[in-house]
């Protein structure tokens, strides 16, 4: 029987357009689908980049699908299942990351951000010079005092610095702006 998965999310792609010479915007050119089995992730640009220069600003900046799959499954064997470009599409098709996004745990007690700190940076020194770059608490799957990421798209290399700053943002600035920490 055909399985019909659930429509999680889409959102826009940025690529680099040659003709015009500029970045083009896509809406609704990424989808993230639910199965039973997995999650699916489609682009609708074959020539999509991945990395921390994603942004289709320059003719190709960022890395490549093939570069992306390798790296990943360097870091994290098993989480990504296959992927495919087809007709000027990618797929990419995950492991089922058991737990709920840290953005939807509440509340969002000190001891628990110190906690979310704590494991982006710990998991940096495991991966360096590589970083998962998207430290965002959407992207961090709380399964008890078990935490892994998912959404890998913009994984590369991020000197100490930088990961410092983005976590510093993603973790503190964005949530305090927010108002969802708890005091
Ligand atoms: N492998 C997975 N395991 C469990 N949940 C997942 C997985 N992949 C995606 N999800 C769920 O789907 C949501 C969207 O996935 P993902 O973050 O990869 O999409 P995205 O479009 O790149 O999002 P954004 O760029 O806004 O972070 C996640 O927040 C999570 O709830
Ligand atoms: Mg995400």
């Amino acid at each position: 029987m055909i399985e019909y998965p659930d429509l999680i999310k889409t959102k826009y792609i940025y690529v680099y357009n040659k003709i015009l010479r500029k970045r083009k915007r896509i809406d609704c050119g990424r989808k993230v689908y639910k199965y039973k089995t997995h999650y699916r992730k489609t682009i609708d640009h074959h020539n999509y980049r991945f990395g921390k220069d994603n942004t289709g600003t320059k003719e190709n900046s960022g890395m490549s699908i093939d570069e992306h799959i390798e790296i990943v499954n360097k870091l994290f064997p098993g989480y990504i299942l296959g992927y495919k470009v087809f007709r000027g599409c990618i797929w990419i098709d995950y492991k089922i990351i058991k737990g709920i996004p840290a953005s939807e745990v509440f509340p969002k007690t000190p001891e628990f951000i110190n906690k979310i700190y704590k494991f982006c940076m710990n998991h940096y020194k495991k991966t360096a010079p590589y970083g998962h770059g998207d430290w965002a608490l959407d992207n961090i799957m709380v399964d008890g005092d078990n935490f892994q990421f998912i959404d890998w798209d913009k994984c590369d290399i991020y000197t100490e610095q930088e990961v410092f700053q983005y976590i510093y943002r993603e973790i503190f600035v964005e949530n305090i702006k927010k108002g969802s920490l708890y005091k």
